[in-house]
């Protein structure tokens, strides 16, 4: 995916407490479109030149059903696969393990926090890949992670939020 970088536009990065973030992103209606296909090149220069693992459409100001997956090892996570970026439109976790895990997190819209969040350990998705084909897969640890945490954008939740709830 995205092997040309040339003429992507990095984006502002939505921080915590903009609106954007707190709302339930809308489905693409036709992956090829265009803007759809630019938003993506876009996200993706945006997430590398931010030195993330992933990001969605909500924190680049795009409330709309995106998301990129690049996992790669890091010194958090230093056994974390490194994989071709994934961009995933109009995601759907269809099953996920009761199994869970604790891992830190940090996001590219929340600067200077790191926390423990619980996640499933495995899950299985349904969504469009760039070329507008459904896909359906399984992920386990840090990539599953990393979808589940991106996958809260597109729902309005920052991971803040979910290890709050695990302190409570
Ligand atoms: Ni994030």
């Amino acid at each position: 995916m995205m092997s040309t970088l040339h003429e992507a536009q990095i984006l502002s990065i939505a921080q915590q407490g903009e609106p954007v973030l707190a709302q339930l992103a809308q489905a693409v209606s036709n992956p090829l479109e265009p803007e759809v296909q630019t938003l993506i090149r876009n996200m993706h220069a945006t997430m590398l030149a931010a030195n993330g693992v992933g990001i969605a459409a909500p924190q680049v100001f795009q409330s709309l059903r995106i998301i990129i997956v690049a996992s790669r090892p890091n010194p958090r996570y230093p056994d974390a696969p490194l994989m071709e970026p994934i961009a995933m439109i109009n995601p759907e976790i269809i099953w996920q393990s009761t199994e869970t895990c604790l891992g830190e997190e940090g996001c590219l819209s929340v600067e200077n926090t790191r926390a423990q969040v619980a996640r499933a350990e495995h899950l299985k998705m349904r969504y469009l890949n760039q070329q507008g084909e459904q896909i359906e897969a399984e992920y386990s640890g840090f990539v599953a992670r990393i979808i589940q945490h991106e996958v809260d954008h597109l729902n309005g939740v920052l991971f803040v939020e979910r290890a709050e709830l695990a302190q409570d």
